[in-house]
């Protein structure tokens, strides 16, 4: 298992993202860079965070037609980051074919889908989205999707990764945004927990984005995320 924590870098521009990262002058934390950033600045930011030597988790979070999928993943492969994510609910055949977008290449990462948003609670599931099954149930369900489209892994909260694995195998990777320190602030994450607790469940990766950005000392907030998770 590759434990690791990476973090969000939910920035609005090149410049503060760059200005975050300087601070790191002793590690080369996985990165994650979303919708916010590669909207702002294109795809040159991902060059430029690679440049320096981090791995990256680029969180699009797909979901269109299966054709649009592939072709999507196809222009993003020449990116060659570590990796890349769309949401489940886009059908089997929409996960197959985001893999296909990468046949031929090189070099592949981890293809990832999203089951549920850590920030969807069960009742707004049931009530808004009209899926009468439980979250956990639904997630679990997903997962097995993903599985059978031949995708690596899931986007969940932490505390669905000992399920997910349990239904889709240890080997079946699991990346776990909805992480908090204790008594930390959850802002609008439902279902989170800390990382001592993802680590005691067994998740892969953590994605730690306010706890770790808006620290007064990001380093230190780095750093212990590390330390409990990774140990
Ligand atoms: O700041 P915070 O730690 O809540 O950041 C979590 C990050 O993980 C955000 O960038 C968010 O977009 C992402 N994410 C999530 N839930 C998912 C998938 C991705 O919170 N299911």
């Amino acid at each position: 298992m590759n434990r690791d924590v990476i973090i969000a870098c939910d920035f609005p521009s090149a410049a503060e993202t760059m200005a975050f990262l300087d601070k790191f002058q002793e590690e080369k934390p996985f990165v994650k860079i979303g919708m916010e950033l590669f909207y702002a600045e294109g795809p040159q930011i991902v060059r430029e965070i690679k440049a320096r030597g981090h791995k990256i988790f680029l969180d699009l979070k797909l979901h269109d037609i299966p054709n649009t999928v592939k072709k999507a993943m196809h222009s993003l492969s020449a990116l060659n980051v570590d990796i890349v994510n769309l949401h489940a609910a886009g059908t089997i055949e929409m996960m197959k074919a985001a893999r296909e977008g990468f046949a031929g290449c090189g070099h592949v990462p981890l293809i990832i889908a999203v089951t549920q948003l850590t920030s969807t609670s069960e009742e707004r599931m049931q009530k808004e989205l009209l899926i009468s099954a439980g979250i956990n149930e639904t997630i679990v369900h997903y997962a097995k999707n993903a599985k059978e489209a031949g995708l690596d892994g899931v986007v969940c909260s932490p505390l669905e990764a000992g399920m997910v694995k349990g239904a889709c195998g240890k080997e079946f990777v699991t990346v776990t945004p909805g992480v908090r320190f204790a008594g930390g602030d959850a802002g609008d994450q439902v279902r989170i927990t800390t990382p001592a607790k993802a680590r005691e469940i067994g998740t892969d990766y953590i994605v730690v984005g306010r706890p770790i950005t808006a620290a007064p000392d990001p380093v230190e907030a780095y750093r212990r995320c590390v330390r409990e998770f990774v140990g």
